[in-house]
């Protein structure tokens, strides 16, 4: 627990409440009016400042669960493949009796009347590709079987994998953050990591001044892989460099979005390419502490984070003086607790302060001037940090060479819904359109399917008809523009094509949406 509070400076205790909530919830299983107390206690808080976090964040419950707790994904690409199926037959079979959806307010947890099981519908958990998907404990199973789910919890070893991690990278794919994603002599050791070259450009950058690092992120014309395509560059260069306040970096772990799974393939295959991603920015951002923040629903990234911060310590990648450069860098884990709107910026840094994560209003808080702790904060995606890396060892131009006019680079599109091949792919920004994305990389349509619709960013984001004609600018041979009528399958998959299609890229995940009945739109 001390270790716990340690990690947030001395006159923001505050931020531990969460952690502290989620070590006596792993320890006791709930979340007791003792434990309120004795947390508020513990941080010098009032216990309504520990209450209000029990009854806002779904992962802490105030009841204890059955012996083994499993949690189903009730979101659109698991309730198309089968996700209310399984939690009805896993009802049938435990002998548990929920309350009917739109019953009580608080995401309930029903417990079977022997006390062995208990069941939880539970919002998006990342694997939308693998649908339907459920926790059993913290662990995640995919391509769950509705009508044998019973024997998957009292067998887990049966899990499935996700089978994409085995396949070769499709053709039209090009590999660069995702390039260690699948290796068969891949391993999330730093070993393995320093094997490939790891680290190295971590070592260029600490040669170089922060000045030149922010203008080549600058330069590569990389914008943020979190949703709303920010450059990133401009982003860093709100941070004064002469800036008096401690300056802050949180990576955006959270993922949430429906149909999102890209980070988190970050995160358990390639974790130090994120940790080194993160240290370069920390060093051009003048940032002494870097938090990541991930969402609750990833106990095993937590934890594979803890193991590669612990590793990267051990070679004095972070900690004091690293490297021997004179520069000083802490980065902790922070895990969320299941509330989607802790993936918005100000949402996660209230969160991150030990709050209810709602979001502040813009102006002023924007968090590169009033961020976490009211001080000067960076927040990147976990995608956008790992381009950092390739970014030094490419150099800017080179980078911005990848992609197109100001949509350059890679970034990873996940594909769900009633495709043949649902899964990621990166490629590089505008490279394919989303008919490619549809009929090639992910295999065309199930059989008996017709296209609808697709979603192609976050649930924010404008859900496109398959019937739609779309004005567009585009690009000719000789490099002349002209606006053109688009069908939704030629359109290029970059951030400025999708929003002048009136939608966005959002993310990184692409729907396709058959029939949407619990999410109002008729089959
Ligand atoms: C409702 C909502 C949810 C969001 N969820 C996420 C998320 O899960 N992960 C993420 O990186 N960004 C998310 N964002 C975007 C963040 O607010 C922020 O723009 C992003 O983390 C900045 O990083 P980037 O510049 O590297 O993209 C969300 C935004 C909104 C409005
Ligand atoms: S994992 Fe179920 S919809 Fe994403």
């Amino acid at each position: 627990m001390d270790e716990a509070v340690a990690r947030y400076p001395s006159d923001h205790r505050r931020s531990a409440a969460m952690p502290l909530l989620h070590l006596w919830q792993e320890h006791f299983g709930f979340i007791s009016e003792e434990a309120v107390l004795w947390i508020a206690g513990k941080l010098g808080l009032q216990p309504i400042n520990i209450l209000e976090l029990v009854t806002f964040y779904p992962m802490f419950r105030e009841q204890p669960p059955g012996k083994t707790h499993i949690r189903v994904c009730r979101t659109l690409s698991c309730a198309m493949a089968g996700g209310f199926e399984l939690m009805e037959n896993l009802c049938t079979t435990f002998g548990i009796q929920r309350p009917p959806d739109g019953d009580g307010m608080h995401n309930p947890i029903t417990v079977s009347a022997d006390g062995n099981y208990s069941v939880e519908f539970v919002e998006c958990l990342a694997s939308c590709h693998t649908a339907p998907v459920c926790m059993i404990g913290e662990q995640v199973h995919e391509n769950v079987d509705p009508n044998s789910a019973a024997n998957l919890v009292r067998n887990p070893q049966s899990a499935i994998r996700n089978p994409q991690l085995r396949s070769p990278p499709h053709p039209l794919e090009h590999r660069l953050i995702y390039k260690n994603i699948g290796r068969p002599d891949w391993t999330t050791e730093i070993d393995s990591y320093l094997r490939d070259g790891g680290y190295e450009q971590l070592k260029q950058a600490l040669t170089m001044s922060r000045g030149d690092i922010v203008n080549k992120v600058k330069n590569s014309g990389l914008r943020g892989r979190g949703g709303a395509g920010f450059s990133c560059g401009l982003k860093w260069s709100f941070i004064k460099p002469d800036e008096k306040r401690p300056v802050y970096l949180i990576c955006n772990a959270d993922e949430s979005e429906p149909g999102t799974f890209k980070d988190r393939y970050i995160i358990h295959e390639d974790p130090h390419q994120l940790l080194e991603g993160i240290l370069i920015s920390c060093y051009a951002l003048n940032a002494h502490t870097a938090y990541i923040y991930i969402r609750g629903e990833f106990p095993e990234g937590a934890k594979i984070l803890e193991r590669a911060i612990e590793e990267a310590g051990a070679h004095n990648f972070l900690g004091k003086n690293i490297l021997g450069a004179g520069f000083d860098v802490e980065v902790y884990v922070h895990r969320g607790a299941g509330a989607y709107i802790c993936g918005e910026e100000t949402g996660l840094i209230e969160s991150l302060e030990g709050k209810r994560g709602y979001p502040r209003i813009k102006p002023p808080y924007f968090p590169a001037v009033l961020g976490l702790y009211m001080c000067p904060t960076i927040v990147n995606n976990v995608e956008t940090l790992c381009h950092i890396k390739h970014i030094i060892a490419m150099g800017g131009a080179e980078y911005a060479r990848l992609g197109r006019a100001n949509n350059t680079g890679t970034r990873i599109v996940c594909v769900s819904g009633d495709v043949q091949r649902p899964g990621y792919f990166e490629i590089e920004v505008g490279a394919v359109t989303m008919g490619q994305l549809i009929y090639e990389m992910a295999g065309g349509l199930r059989p008996g399917r017709k296209l609808k619709a697709v979603i192609p960013g976050g649930s924010s984001a404008k859900v496109l008809r398959a019937d739609e004609k779309f004005k567009l600018k585009h690009r000719q041979s000789d490099g002349s523009t002209i606006e053109r009528e688009m069908s939704i399958d030629e359109i290029p998959m970059d951030f400025d094509s999708l929003t002048a299609a009136g939608s966005m890229a959002g993310s990184g995940r692409r729907d396709r949406a058959r029939r949407f009945t619990r999410h109002g739109l008729g089959a």
